[in-house]
Formats: C-alpha cells, structure tokens, sequence
C-alpha cells in the first residue's frame, strides 16, 4: 500500500483507477473537492502507513454511495449545491477550481423557513404517527423538522437517543429504516426538510465495533481510546474538563478488566479515536448512510471533542476543524445539497471558528440563546446587544440556527471578558443565574432545575421548558409575553429560527422523570415532556395561555415568512436610549432577498425593519429624536399599524415592535 503521496493528484490517478464508476456528475466534484480532502488527510494522517488506504476506501465509499443516491436526491442536490470556498489554510487554493456559474443563495437563507425540532417518540410515538403529523407542522408554518436521535441504542438508559448501537438501524420502537425514508420523502413533499443529528463524537458501548474493540479483534482496537492503566487518564484529566459529573467523574470509565476507555458523556457513550484514519473512513461511511436516507442537514453533535491531546483542554483542537473540514469534503463529493449544523456549545470565539463554508454551514447560536434568556432575568439588554453587535455576523453562505431553548441544558456561555467590559462579574453572574433559574432567587419567575452542578467547580446549568422557565409555572402573568419576547428575538435577528415543538403552546416541565431510575440522574429530561394534548386541544382558544400564546407565536411565523428583510445575518445595532430596550435594525440584502416580498405589497429590497423589545417591566418611551432619522411614518409588521413615530413611541413592559421604516428624507440645503 502506497503512503499518502504529498502530490493529490497522483494520488487521485491511483484511486481512480479503483473507481467503478464513471459518472461525470461525481467526477467533476471529486476533482474540484478531492485536492482539499487530500490536503486535509495529509495533515491529519500523513505519517501513518494506513493514512492513504483510508483515503482510497474514503473515495471508493463516496462513489458507491453517488451511485446508490436516489434521483430525487440528486435533484434535490442539484437545486441546493452551493459553490464551496479554498479555505485559506487547506495548502490547496493552487489545485482548487472554482464552480463556474453566478453565486447562489443558500436554500436556508430564506425568511420563509422556521424550524422544528422534536423527539420522534415523545411527540408521536413512532415515525408513523410523526409522518400522521405533517400537516399540522405544515400548517404552522415550519419548513425544516429535526428529530431527535432515532437510531438503535442500547437497553435502558441512552441519553435521549444519544448513545448509538448502529447508524443502520433505527429503533425498533420507531420503526424501520424504510420508515425513515418514507418520513424523508413526505416531509420533502410537504415542503420541508428534513434534519437529524450524526452522533460522531461517540458510540454506544454495545456498538459493534465498541465491542470488537474491547475483544481486541484486528483492525478495532484503534477505534476507541482504550489504556491499560491510569497512567495517561489521570495526565489528560489535568486539562480535561468533566462534562456529565453526575454520571461519573473524569472522562474515562473502567473497562470490567481493569482498562479505562475514554468516554466524555456517560459511562455507556464511548469516544471514537479519530487519530486512526480507519475511524474517519468508517465515520464517513456511515455519514454517508444518512445523507442517502434523505437527510438535509447534518447536526454534528458534540463536534468540539473529536480530537484529543495530552497536555490540552482536548475541546475544539485545529484538528477537530481539520476533520470537520474533512467530512465537509466527503459529503460535497458524495451528497452535495447536504449541509452540516454544528453543535458547539462552547466559548463564543471557539463557536464561530466551526462555521464555514467549508465546515459548518450552520450552527446553533448558544450565546444569543442564553443571553436571551440573561436579558429576560435582569430586564438589561445590555450584553446581548453588545452580543450582536459584535458576535453575529457570520461569513457569506452560513447561518445562525437561532433558538430559545432546546432538548439540552442552558449553559453561561458568554465570555468573561465581555461581561467585565459592561462591569458585570461573569462567575458571580453565572451564580446569579442559576439561582434566578432554579427559583431559588427571590422573586424570580423561573421553574428550572439544575443540570450538573459540580459542587467542586461551583458549575452548574439549567434545564426547564420555555414556559416554565419564562414564569407560566409560576402563574406569573407576564410569563406568556416573555415566552413570545424571547422567540421574537430567535425570528428577527436572521438565520433560521427553531421553535422545540410544543413550545408554541406553552408546554411545563415534566417533573416525572424524577420517578424514573434511568432517568432520574439527569434533570435535562424535566424539558423533555411528552407531546402537550391538552394544551395542543386548546391552541384554538384565545382565553386559554395555550390558545394566547399559539396566536402570538403563528403570528411571529407569519410576519417572518412575509419580511426578506428578517433573513441573512446582517445586523445593525441601534441604539434605542432606554435601558430595558434592545433594538437593532434589518436590512434586506440580497442573501435575504428570497421572499415573496412583504407580503403587505411593498417591496423589501432597501427597506429596514427596525426591531424593539422592551425586556423591562415598565412601560419604555422611545423618543421622537431617536428616531428622527426615520420618514415619520412606520408599519408596524405584527400588529398591520401605520404608526406615526414624528411623537415618539411607548412600548409596554415585554412589548416588540417590528417597525419597517423608511429612511428620512434627506436634510440637505435647498437650492432655489
Ligand atoms: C450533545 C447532545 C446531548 C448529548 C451529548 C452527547 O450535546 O445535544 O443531548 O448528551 O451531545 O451526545
Ligand atoms: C451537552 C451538554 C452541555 C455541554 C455540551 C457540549 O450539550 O448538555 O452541557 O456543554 O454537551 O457539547
């Protein structure tokens, strides 16, 4: 076996002549993507001796898989391919040709699509009675459904799907891989698209190869990180940090024969070593899998902790990007309209390096999430402005995934720094935070529940639903305008908003998981409840919160869905003058541009949708010279008002407005 050559090309002339094929869709994009897949092994593999034969199966899998993808995928491919960048650091741009043809807007760039995200057997029981649902989905608006995890896992606890025994199979609770398919296919003729997570950091330890692994067959022992003493863990855990301490200390478990084997999550979630290119190979295959299934988006879950280094934090290492990159290239060779959606919940700078056009198209935005959140217990807007006037623009065909809360805990994760610049004490802060979230705080509105709180560290995070944590446990009044606050934040700074299903009708934590053993030792699973059928029987109601808040919320989707200028990451902070109110404006460009237009019959293009939220509890005036800079007449987009703004404007306590203004008419000498 040849070792990696330094020259791509000879090596592509040796792989190609293994290569079946000979389809010139697939051979245009492995000569366009194949120079930067190499460059990328070179550096990750390049002096081990199965560095190239890792490759050449990479490739030869990649084919089999075009060859295997199903028309109407490739028709889907062929509509939503998106011209891939040379990443500066690849040692490629010399090789790499460009895609010819004018620049393409990104398929998720469009104002018109809102997400969803649910587990398949809490919401509906199985994959049958997910697809019986469509049309509710449909008719709420969503365009993009994530299911959760959905594959076969072990007996007993799994982490919520998270801990996979095969990508191949799905959980025979849920059905089968033809049901999947069968979802993919009608989800993608009702309109949507279809998203479900690659658990790569990890398998089950009762997957296949785990259990090879650990017999020590030939060609698995490498799969995992397995050491036969505590020499190495305990030198990797002094920069390592524990991420479930609940669950065990450390990030290693005992093997019943004495070995340890790394694993960051549970006992059960055993990391894969993709230092051996064989991993990567395997990876990439089943990646593949998924992508023939009918996926759209890839959500890479857990995507900081792929890489592993002694003497290091071994979270979102160069290599863990190279690999990601690496991925990136196999599925533009293979499955080219999918795109991935990176899981990093990490420091603010580390979350941006994950998106690019080359890594991760997408990526969910955990800081605007939480500090959303931040903003609704101190009623100061100030660090989430101060988020988006320097956090959020991303590059040209990325996006944010912007959402209120999700499957996992909310974890602090603004940076220390840029609370000190506001004079607020990150620690003591994240302390305040979790007490208002817990409602252990006096007077908080909350109904949370920690997550992992390390009394070691003094760490912890909350776990709770939208409601519940917005104060409608609580019965506080206010808690159903501030679940409305909150999503209105998610749809009007750009990229795709995420609604966690059941949301929308103001759903409580479920405490019974408290009651389960398997469960019990994981809080998370209080934001986890089963589909709302009451509040769902009464979304119809006005005088119900259920019926109150599924009005507001189809009219955030509706107004969305008819503003372009709502899409694209582009931001313009705007400074308000009133303490409680965050404002910023939203231009559509063309990235945002998509629409069907204002749907009120203006034309969006140039115009500006200037967003307020008022997050205090008393009314807050905006005044008349503040906005001096607009024509005196606004829209406001929720409520369909012409507004004068030549007076000033009051918003309520947890009040928006979505005004789309026009500049004023400009001031200049008059000339006789
Ligand atoms: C991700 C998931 C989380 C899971 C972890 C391990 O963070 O969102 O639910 O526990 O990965 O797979
Ligand atoms: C899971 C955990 C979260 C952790 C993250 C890392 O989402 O719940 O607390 O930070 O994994 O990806």
């Amino acid at each position: 076996m040849p070792a990696l050559n330094a020259d791509a090309a000879r090596d592509l002339d040796t792989i190609r002549d293994a290569l079946l094929g000979g389809d010139r869709e697939f051979d245009r994009r492995l000569d366009e993507h194949f120079p930067r897949l190499h460059a990328l092994f070179f550096r990750l593999y390049g002096d081990r001796a199965d560095g190239f034969e890792a490759l050449r199966d990479t490739i030869l899998i990649a084919g089999e898989s075009w060859d295997a993808r199903a028309q109407p995928l490739r028709d889907r491919d062929a509509e939503r391919e998106l011209p891939s960048e040379s990443h500066a650091d690849s040692g490629t741009s010399d090789t790499l040709s460009v895609t010819s043809g004018a620049p393409k807007q990104p398929w998720f760039a469009d104002n018109r699509l809102v997400g969803g995200v649910a587990y398949v057997d809490r919401y509906a029981s199985d994959l049958a009675g997910m697809r019986a649902r469509i049309p509710d989905l449909k008719d709420l608006g969503l365009g993009w459904l994530h299911l959760m995890p959905l594959f076969r896992t072990p007996e007993g606890d799994d982490d919520g799907g998270y801990a996979v025994s095969s990508y191949r199979e799905v959980d025979p609770a849920l059905g089968t891989i033809a049901d999947l398919r069968q979802t993919a296919t009608e989800l993608h003729e009702a309109g949507l698209s279809l998203v479900l997570d690659f658990v790569f950091n990890h398998t089950a330890s009762d997957h296949e190869w785990a259990r090879k692994a650990v017999a020590g067959e030939p060609g698995y022992e490498d799969f995992y990180l397995i050491f036969p003493d505590r020499e190495l863990p305990d030198r990797y855990e002094q920069t390592v940090r524990e991420i479930f301490p609940d669950d065990h200390p450390g990030s290693f478990i005992q093997l019943p024969d004495g070995r340890w084997i790394w694993s960051t999550f549970h006992h059960y979630q055993w990391d894969l070593n993709y230092a051996n290119p064989t991993v990567f190979r395997a990876m990439a295959g089943e990646m593949l899998f998924l992508a023939n299934l009918g996926v759209d988006v890839l959500r890479m879950d857990a995507v900081a902790f792929i890489w592993k280094q002694l003497g290091t934090p071994s979270e979102s290492l160069p290599e863990a990007h190279l690999l990601l990159q690496a991925f990136n290239a196999v599925l533009a060779i293979a499955a080219p309209g999918v795109v991935f959606l990176s899981e990093a919940i990490v420091h603010p700078d580390e979350v941006v390096d994950y998106i690019s056009t080359d890594e991760a198209r997408l990526s969910y935005n955990p800081l605007q999430m939480a500090l959303t959140w931040e903003a609704l217990a101190t009623r100061d807007p100030r660090l989430l402005r101060q988020a988006l006037e320097r956090r959020h623009t991303l590059p040209d065909g990325t996006a944010w995934v912007n959402y209120v809360r999700g499957h996992d805990d909310i974890g602090w994760t603004f940076a220390d720094e840029d609370a000190a610049e506001l004079g607020i004490d990150a620690g003591a802060h994240r302390r305040f935070l979790n007490e208002f979230y817990s409602g252990r705080f006096e007077g908080s509105f909350a109904r949370g529940v920690l997550f992992q709180e390390n009394p070691r560290t003094g760490d912890a995070r909350v776990a709770g639903t939208t409601a519940s944590l917005a104060g409608v446990e609580a019965r506080d009044p206010a808690g159903v305008q501030r679940v409305v606050l909150a999503h209105s934040i998610a749809f009007s700074t750009g990229g795709v908003p995420l609604i966690y299903l059941g949301d929308e009708v103001g759903q409580l934590n479920d405490y019974s998981y408290a009651d389960d053993p398997e469960r019990a030792r994981d809080s998370r699973w209080v934001n986890r409840p089963e589909y709302p059928a009451e509040a769902y029987a009464s979304r119809d109601d006005e005088r119900t919160v259920a019926g109150w808040l599924h009005r507001w919320m189809r009219r955030l989707i509706e107004v969305r869905q008819a503003t372009p200028e709502l899409a694209g990451t582009t931001l313009l902070p705007f400074d308000a003058r009133s303490p409680h109110v965050l404002a910023f404006q939203r231009t559509a460009d063309s990235a945002s541009a998509l629409g069907d237009g204002a749907g009120d019959g203006s034309d969006a293009t140039g115009s500006t949708v200037l967003v307020l939220a008022n997050f205090g509890d008393e009314d807050a005036e905006i005044s008349a010279e503040v906005l001096s800079g607009f024509a005196p007449i606004a829209t406001e987009l929720i409520t369909s008002r012409v507004v004068s703004l030549g007076g000033g404007i009051v918003l309520e306590p947890r009040h928006l407005a979505w005004l789309r203004v026009q500049p004023a008419a400009a001031a200049g000498p008059e000339r006789f």
